[in-house]
């Protein structure tokens, strides 16, 4: 039975119909929406708007409902959507009392309470799957706080620093998409049902009251910003993307490092596949795909923020099609946390080529001028003498650590016999022991900062 059949003689087009349906996607939110209604009738029920027994009636058959589906008992289908899945079976077990639930409540606000609540968990779980993953990548870095290799500015090898001031960095980002997610849930976690159609309802509802029930931490304040309210999928997408962002650049490096010409990546088996003709290959599957999902969330937001962009008030049906992208973009983004979080505790480096690979390209060569700038030497100057002697290195097939003092000294008197220890990139990295470096002592603090964050998000 359609919800709204008085009115009309004829029946729906099928095409349009089909057009028309929710129900193939919005089921998923059947445990929100059987939630939504046990609260909003419990509610009735306190107000006297309908008799407590019959809010008790109501309410233990959506919780039968609720099991039914849980269990297999029923099948979700044969209806426009999921609100009026859960209300025609609700009316065909209780009869015309099952009909009084929809009373002071509208699909609108409905439908945006679902939403929120489904919201609500995909953010609790994907909060906790993002600070597992900084753990993850927290203990690694700890175990490759010596590891060193070379820190790129524009994919060329600027300075020495470790592999587990590299991991950190990644940490940092997923940490701050924890605090995000976390941040965006305060306007997600806001009751927009009492709102109605559009302009509230003449009943004597208590919504503070059902959004208690729900765990909500506030009603929204007008109504028709209620039921029209998409800012925060909007928002949650963009964190969503963000994440994926972070997950596709890390990845992006994974991939290369894992190449013969890099070589810095060993790949775990179970985490990479062969090629059906080429025999000796082993492709970094996983890191492409999670390099490519991310287009894939970049997409879902792009189509919310279309659907939504010149949208009058209020409730336009064009909002239908806010949740095929929430509900993928939600799927995709647990998913790829989920496998990094496995793959980073797979993941194998190869030391041996990192630490070789951290001083070529003249790596030290900043090394080279703190320490003419150290012993007094303007540091444009002290640059500009360095500039030199890595040009000289060049002509000569020789590097930073090959050259002699006496070579040194042919540049500038202020070099001394040390200048030999200070262009070490071991040296090079022990020194940045300042709040950010790459230094042993300032990665256990930065370790102990960011497992400190973990535990108050
Ligand atoms: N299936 C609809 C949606 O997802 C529910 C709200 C329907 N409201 C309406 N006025 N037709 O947005």
């Amino acid at each position: 039975m359609k919800l709204w059949s008085g009115r009309f003689t004829a029946d729906l087009n099928e095409i349009a119909e089909l057009f028309n349906d929710s129900l193939p996607f919005d089921r998923r939110m059947y445990r929100q929406d059987i939630a939504g209604s046990i609260a909003h009738c419990t509610m009735l029920g306190k107000c006297g708007i309908i008799a407590q027994d019959e809010a008790e009636t109501i309410c233990a058959a959506l919780k039968n409902i609720l099991g039914d589906i849980d269990s297999g008992k029923i099948d979700i289908s044969g209806a426009e959507d999921i609100h009026s899945f859960v209300e025609n079976t609700l009316v065909s077990r209780v009869g015309d009392v099952g009909k009084k639930l929809h009373t002071a409540r509208s699909r609108n606000d409905q439908v945006a309470t679902d939403i929120r609540l489904y919201l609500r968990d995909c953010i609790d779980e994907q909060t906790d799957l993002l600070k597992t993953l900084v753990s993850a990548i927290a203990d690694k870095a700890e175990k490759e706080k010596s590891t060193a290799m070379p820190a790129y500015t524009h994919m060329q090898k600027a300075q020495p620093t470790t592999l587990g001031h590299y991991l950190l960095a990644y940490a940092n980002m997923f940490l701050r998409d924890a605090e995000r997610l976390k941040d965006c849930r305060k306007r997600v976690n806001v009751l927009p049902l009492g709102s109605g159609a559009c302009a509230s309802t003449t009943f004597p509802i208590d919504r503070e009251y059902t959004a208690k029930l729900l765990g909500f931490d506030g009603v929204t304040q007008n109504s028709l910003d209620g039921v029209s309210d998409r800012d925060f999928a909007v928002e949650y997408l963009s964190c969503a993307v963000q994440a994926m962002l972070h997950l596709s650049r890390i990845n992006e490096e994974f991939v290369y490092w894992s190449g013969e010409e890099f070589g810095f990546l060993v790949l775990p088996d179970e985490f990479s596949t062969g090629s059906s003709i080429m025999p000796q290959k082993k492709n970094p599957d996983v890191n492409e795909l999670l390099r490519g999902k991310c287009g894939r969330v970049v997409g879902d937001l792009m189509g919310m923020i279309t659907v939504m962009k010149g949208l009058p008030l209020a409730y336009n049906k064009d909002m239908q099609e806010d949740k095929e992208p929430l509900f993928d973009a939600a799927t995709t983004l647990s998913l790829s946390l989920k496998v990094f979080t496995a793959f980073i505790n797979a993941v194998d480096f190869n030391r041996e080529k990192m630490n070789n690979a951290a001083a070529g390209g003249y790596s030290c060569a900043t090394e080279c001028a703190d320490y003419l700038a150290a012993k007094g030497l303007p540091f444009r100057a002290a640059h500009e003498v360095t500039g030199k002697i890595v040009l000289y290195c060049i002509q000569n097939g020789k590097t930073l650590q090959s050259l002699t003092v006496k070579e040194y000294k042919k540049f500038s008197p202020l070099f001394d016999d040390d200048i030999l220890q200070a262009v070490l990139p071991q040296n090079a990295i022990n020194r940045r022991n300042v709040i950010g470096g790459c230094a042993s002592e300032e990665i256990d603090r930065q370790l102990k900062t960011l497992r400190n964050e973990l535990k108050i998000i």
